[in-house]
């Protein structure tokens, strides 16, 4: 019989109600026996909270500010040690995303400390930001919390656990076409979200650098081929595009004001492996397969339209390489200490592919024949053309894009079929 038992064989049926017949003599008895019982089970009560809470497997991915935090704090700190000392500890936000994923686990592969933050909201597919997580992050040993760039509280706490030498600030509302349908979002994570994680950044003691993410699509209506970063900036066409040109702007006024060293990627229409459902490349293969009709877009005038498809391993070297030959932060507890670096580098491949290539690559690699309907490009903030030139990125980071069309094609290919089908095998 459990030790437990004789207690409760004398808690009344009713909490609170004692029966007046029984003698003083057992009530004194009774006491005796509860105070010889209650340091046992209060021990056992204890040692439940303390399996509860500390040994039951962490939250794989929310921070909880309860008793339970110090596990998700254990996991922060360990996933930010660096292999040696000397090596850049990057708090990566946009983990779960397609190219931070790529990115954070680039990073831990070569001995960074990293860790991840992505607030896993549903702009496309939630399933594929899990899966990122699940079969890239965590077999890398990359620890994501999931959490919002707004949150200054969740920010500051970061900083707090872990002296980040590097922020690589992949977190935004991506997409074009998007702004029409939720214009805020794009507000929310590309302006205040940044200038939140900036003001973090600049108050912290050390301040770190920060590398992110701007976008070739800030030439907006600029003609002038290829797009070099001294070309016009100021004709947006859609407002992505503006928020990530506000984004230059207010990295600037950080920079300047409080010496937080600051490089602007721009990345030119990133793909691969693990990519964006939203993007061309990705949905036309979906579309392709299951014999649905593509819409090709035509520029008015019967214009070609083309991007300067870069692959993801090209964009990854490019950020990893920002970050190594990026100079300190000047500043220190909120205030400039001398000039800091600012930089804004194109990462391109220097070859743009009109669209009609692209189909075709893909109808040759999925063995399947498209149904094309060729249409006007909506005025939904697309651009016709764009062409990177990398003379800045190569003289900077040493930035030489490998990868062409075909090539990057065929491993996104491999890897959504790889994915579909496994995906249509198994039920996670
Ligand atoms: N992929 C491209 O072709 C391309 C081209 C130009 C620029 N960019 C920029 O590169 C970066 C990465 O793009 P991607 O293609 O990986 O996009 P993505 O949407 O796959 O990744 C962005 C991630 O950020 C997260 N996120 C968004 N808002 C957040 C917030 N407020 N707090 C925390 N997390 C948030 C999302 O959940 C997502 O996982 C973005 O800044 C994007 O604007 C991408």
């Amino acid at each position: 019989m459990s030790p437990l038992n004789p207690i409760l064989d004398n808690i009344p049926t009713t909490p609170g109600k004692f029966k007046p017949e029984k003698s003083p003599l057992h009530f004194l008895h009774h006491r005796l026996r509860l105070h010889t019982t209650l340091p046992k089970l209060t021990l056992v009560f204890l040692a439940f909270i303390f399996l509860f809470f500390f040994l039951s497997p962490p939250s794989p991915t929310a921070p909880r500010r309860t008793l339970r935090s110090t596990s998700w704090e254990n996991h922060v700190k360990s996933s930010a040690k660096p292999r040696s000392r000397a090596a850049p500890i990057v708090l990566v936000t946009g983990a779960a995303g397609f190219v931070g994923s790529h990115a954070a686990v680039a990073l831990k592969r070569r001995g960074n400390g990293v860790v991840g933050l992505d607030n896993f909201n549903p702009y496309y597919d939630v399933s594929l930001k899990k899966a990122r997580k699940l079969q890239l992050l965590d077999r890398a040993g990359v620890f994501i919390v999931e959490g919002d760039i707004n949150d200054a509280v969740l920010l500051r706490k970061l900083f707090g656990l872990v002296k980040f030498s590097h922020v690589l600030h992949l977190a935004a509302q991506a997409g074009v076409r998007y702004a029409m349908v939720n214009p805020n979002s794009y507000v929310e994570s590309n302006v205040d979200g940044f200038v939140n994680l900036l003001e973090v950044a600049k108050s912290v003691n050390p301040q770190p650098v920060i590398v992110w993410a701007s976008s070739s699509s800030v030439y907006g209506l600029n003609s002038k081929v290829p797009f070099s970063e001294k070309d016009r900036t100021d004709q947006p066409a859609s407002l992505y595009a503006a928020t990530k040109k506000a984004g230059e702007e207010i990295a600037h006024s950080y920079n300047h004001i409080y010496g937080l060293s600051i490089t602007g990627l721009r990345f030119f229409t990133v793909y691969g492996p693990w990519g964006r459902p939203d993007m061309a490349y990705f949905f036309f293969t979906r579309d392709i397969l299951k014999r649905r009709p593509i819409s090709i877009y035509e520029g008015a005038g019967h214009v070609t339209v083309a991007r300067d498809f870069t692959y993801i391993d090209d964009v990854v070297k490019g950020c990893l390489a920002a970050i190594d030959t990026a100079k300190k932060s000047t500043g220190s507890g909120g205030k400039k200490k001398g000039e800091a670096q600012f930089r804004i580098i194109n990462l391109g491949n220097t070859s743009p592919v009109s669209v009609n290539k692209l189909v075709s690559i893909l109808e040759k690699l999925l063995k399947v024949k498209a149904k094309k309907k060729v249409v006007l490009m909506p005025r939904n903030g697309d651009v016709p053309f764009t062409h990177a030139n990398v003379t800045l990125a190569r003289k900077e980071l040493g930035y030489r894009p490998t990868t062409d069309l075909e090539t990057g094609l065929g491993k996104f290919v491999k890897w959504y079929l790889e994915f579909y089908d496994g995906k249509k095998k198994s039920s996670w």
